[in-house]
């Protein structure tokens, strides 16, 4: 048997990612918090969603906005108590919607007590939760750090006269999964928040955990590229099988680890259902697509092209044909908003290319990831300065072009379609005062667009808006299983302006139609017959453009088929 048509209400749940900081403050900090997410777990619901994605929530001092964790058990002051927290779980159970937390186990924060003590003296208990190198054997061997100005990953920390390793930011050391303990405590942990009633952990940067401790000369292959290097760790899967196995399999939860570095050939190691790993990774395949080779955040000078958009996306519903599963998404707090991105945020095409985005993710094999505001549109904000960016990010790369004397002026104007904190403004709920996000200061500007119909209060009635679109949209989801389980066929490979293709599961099959593209374009699809075709739904006025098997789409339309 096929595993991945086998029914999960995690293949068939759409989720709604939340980014805590940024969704709705109640107490008036210009920060959102946990019972600003309670409150609007009404519209929530309203929307279709059935599984929510909360971003970290941890005690944490916030160098990476909670990514830096210093207390797994409890919650950062900023969001609220664990009192919050039970009330968020008991709220979104009345309503029939799961949670899934973050897991950040590749490193803590350096203010986490374990690193407090690790710290301390060679020889303390907790030494060995983490990396380290002692400086008598001279400078360790170079790894590359994503938040650290001179890319160092190594630093010197003097009580103990040696070097600890942090990935991340310098407060963000990596944990010693190599350690047994370590991997006791995250398990640990893990059962805390699955005791609590959490239905599942998305695992950040989780194919990084395992490293050589002998700490080999980066390959020489790997320094223009290091991030493979980094997901292909010696003992990665043995410790995903073990966390499985004391853990996973005992509750009826699911898991979605973020992958940076895995690739199709890797990718069914850590989903094959028979491996006993995990449900889902997120691969970067889609998000490196208009990005330098090796490089996360920096952009290319070419336009990304719709057939590798489609390769991409073709390729990786192939690796998931007959076993594991996929998921999709086309943004997270970690990338620019979709619409900006591989939509278009004109006046003209926002609405039609933010509902065709909507339409292609809740019409393709895997589950579909939604990052807040999504459902409205929500756009790039294109900061001009520095200033106005809070993103260690952001910052730490504009301080090593600013030490190179590198080109700040094109850094500003990349980040404006690059920068994470794009994604990260706050949610624009109405047309009040800071969007009604907050009565004070925004921790982030929020987008001004707000005013501009780009708000959930104003797109609510309209019949025909964004929001209404994505709801409708996700009911036809629920309501055809082909959309969820049926095989992926792509039709008009190598056409760069439309997006087509067929998802076919028992007796049923569906046609979805979307131009990518400011033109009207015509199709001429062979695969089908269309006299008896039914359209299930459209962001435009389809019915009028389809002569027998021939289409004429309308800038940005989307529209399904159900078809024989
Ligand atoms: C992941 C998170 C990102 C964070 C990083 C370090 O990539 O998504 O936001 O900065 O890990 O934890």
């Amino acid at each position: 048997m096929k595993h991945n048509t086998e029914r999960k209400w995690w293949k068939e749940g759409v989720v709604y990612q939340i980014y805590p900081r940024s969704f709705q403050d109640t107490t008036g900090n210009g920060i959102g918090d946990l019972q600003g997410i309670i409150k609007r777990l009404d519209y929530i619901q309203s929307l279709g969603v059935d599984i929510i994605w909360l971003n970290p929530v941890y005690t944490s001092p916030n160098d990476d906005n909670g990514y830096d964790i210093s207390d797994y058990r409890n919650i950062m002051a900023e969001f609220g108590t664990m009192d919050d927290m039970d009330e968020l779980m008991t709220q979104m159970k009345k309503r029939g919607l799961r949670l899934v937390m973050d897991l950040v186990v590749n490193h803590s924060s350096d203010e986490h007590e374990w690193f407090v003590e690790s710290r301390k003296s060679r020889d303390n208990a907790y030494r060995d939760y983490y990396h380290w190198w002692p400086a008598e054997k001279g400078t360790p061997p170079k790894r590359f750090s994503y938040f650290d100005e001179d890319s160092n990953a190594w630093k010197y920390d003097e009580p103990t006269d040696s070097y600890y390793l942090h990935y991340y930011s310098a407060k963000q050391p990596d944990l010693k999964w190599e350690n047994p303990k370590v991997r006791e405590e995250v398990y640990d942990l893990m059962k805390f928040w699955f005791d609590k009633g959490i239905d599942g952990f998305r695992m950040d940067v989780i194919s990084t955990i395992s490293k050589d401790v002998n700490y080999p000369e980066l390959p020489e292959k790997y320094k223009g590229d290091f991030i493979p290097y980094y997901a292909d760790g010696p003992h990665l899967h043995e410790y995903l099988k073990e966390m499985n196995q004391k853990v996973l399999s005992k509750y009826d939860v699911m898991t979605v680890g973020e992958a940076p570095g895995v690739n199709q050939e890797q990718a069914l190691n850590f989903v094959d259902e028979d491996r006993k790993e995990l449900n889902m990774f997120f691969h970067f395949d889609l998000m490196s697509l208009d990005r330098e080779p090796g490089e996360t955040f920096k952009m290319r000078k070419e336009q990304w092209k719709l057939t590798e958009f489609k390769k991409v996306f073709s390729e990786w519903d192939g690796v998931f044909a007959q076993k594991g599963w996929g998921s999709l998404y086309l943004n997270n707090h970690d990338f620019p908003r979709s619409v900006s991105r591989w939509g278009n945020d004109s006046k003209t095409h926002w609405q039609n290319s933010a509902t065709l985005l909507q339409t292609f993710l809740l019409s393709m094999r895997g589950t579909p990831y939604f990052l807040y505001g999504e459902e409205i549109g929500m756009t790039n904000i294109k900061f001009d300065s520095i200033s106005d960016y809070q993103d260690i990010n952001t910052h730490s790369r504009y301080k090593a072009i600013k030490k190179a004397g590198g080109d700040l002026e094109t850094f500003l104007k990349e980040e404006k379609h690059a920068g994470r904190d794009n994604a990260r403004t706050p949610m624009q709920w109405n047309t009040q005062h800071n969007s009604g996000f907050s009565e004070a200061k925004p921790w982030l500007k929020i987008n001004e667009n707000y005013k501009e119909g780009i708000n959930v209060a104003e797109q609510e009635p309209e019949k025909d808006s964004v929001l209404n679109y994505f709801r409708t949209m996700v009911q036809v989801r629920k309501d055809h299983l082909a959309l969820v389980y049926g095989a992926y066929q792509l039709l008009l490979a190598n056409n760069e302006l439309v997006y087509a293709y067929l998802r076919s599961w028992e007796d049923e099959r569906f046609l979805v139609l979307l131009n990518f593209s400011t033109k009207r374009s015509s199709v001429t699809i062979d695969e089908v017959r269309f006299d008896k075709a039914h359209l299930i739904i459209s962001n435009d006025d389809a019915e009028n453009n389809k002569i027998d098997n021939h289409f004429e789409l309308t800038p940005y339309q989307a529209s399904i088929y159900k078809v024989f």
